[in-house]
């Protein structure tokens, strides 16, 4: 797995004690333009974590991962270039954070659209599904439809 904008490392370690509990030679990439890491170093090792700081997608374009997360800058050209850099070689999920997130709507569209975009393109070859998981009166948009993660289904392809 590769995660692009790990930050803290809060989704990573969940995520690598998950799949490493179920796959022994389970890897995951930490991927982030700085290192804002606060996980000790026996647990990275443990977890099967290696970190790339500093880096973008492009330092990776056109690696296959099994599973792709992209949660780093969320405008529209970077959602749309680490899709084209590595979510579309996924062989399993790629999944984007934010994909209802409206407050990136300046930065180009934002991951907001596109996710959609992304969605009518691929729409005919594979299952797209979105999750929310914001409660109403919360956070930036308060409609109870904030944040989101799309995830594009590789093996229904
Ligand atoms: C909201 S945080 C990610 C949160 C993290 N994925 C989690 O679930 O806890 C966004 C991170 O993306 C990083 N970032 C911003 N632009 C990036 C880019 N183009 N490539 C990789 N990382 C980027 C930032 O440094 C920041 O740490």
């Amino acid at each position: 797995m590769i995660e692009v904008g790990v930050f803290t490392g809060g989704t990573a370690i969940f995520a690598a004690a998950f799949f490493k509990a179920v796959f022994m030679a389970f890897d995951y990439v930490c991927l982030d333009i700085k290192d804002h890491l606060l996980i000790l170093p026996k647990t990275e090792k443990r977890l099967g974590m290696r970190y790339e700081f500093g880096k973008t997608s492009d330092a990776f374009a056109g690696e296959v991962f099994d599973v792709v997360f992209i949660d780093g800058d969320y405008s529209f050209k970077w959602a749309k270039r680490d899709y084209l850099n590595l979510g579309k070689f996924a062989t399993k999920i790629c999944a984007f954070h934010d994909v209802n997130a409206k407050e990136y709507l300046p930065k180009g569209g934002g991951v907001y659209n596109f996710w959609r975009h992304l969605c009518s393109s691929v729409a005919r070859d594979m299952t797209a599904i979105e999750i929310c998981h914001s409660d109403a009166h919360v956070g930036a948009q308060k409609d109870g439809n904030w944040m989101g993660i799309g995830i594009l289904d590789m093996t229904s392809k």
